[in-house]
């Protein structure tokens, strides 16, 4: 069986970005339809200038959606609204140094749901 790399393990001891942005101007929440337990993600975002200045997570999920949660934000953060668009499941884990086969269906999740925020905050 394969092992959660190191940072991995060191996104879910030390999320970056968790709660909720205070005046937010984009927001999504959505459960994941694919895994078995529906861990939920919800995103707050403050844009502005189509500059993402900040955005936080709270999810419920376990190890692999964690760390996919909060390494998402980091990539996102300071990012141009067309560039999160951009970003990508794939890049996510990618980022995390890559995730164990059978904990795909839970990684694979969290930047649909940045897409989703993006979304929200377009339709304004
Ligand atoms: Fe539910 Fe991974 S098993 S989020």
């Amino acid at each position: 069986m394969e092992k959660y790399t190191k940072l991995v393990l060191d996104h879910f001891e030390h999320p970056r970005n968790v709660g909720e942005v205070k005046g937010y101007n984009a927001f999504a929440m959505s459960a994941n339809k694919k895994s078995l337990c529906g861990d939920t993600i919800k995103l707050t975002l403050r844009i502005e200038n189509n500059i993402i200045k900040d955005i936080k997570f709270q999810t419920l999920g376990c190890v692999a959606s964690m760390a996919a949660s909060s390494m998402l934000t980091s990539l996102a953060m300071n990012k141009t609204v067309d560039e999160a668009l951009k970003i990508t499941d794939i890049d996510v884990v990618k980022a995390l140094g890559g995730m164990p086969a059978q904990k795909l269906l839970c990684s694979n999740f969290a930047a649909s749901v940045l897409h989703q925020a993006i979304q929200d905050y377009m339709k304004k």
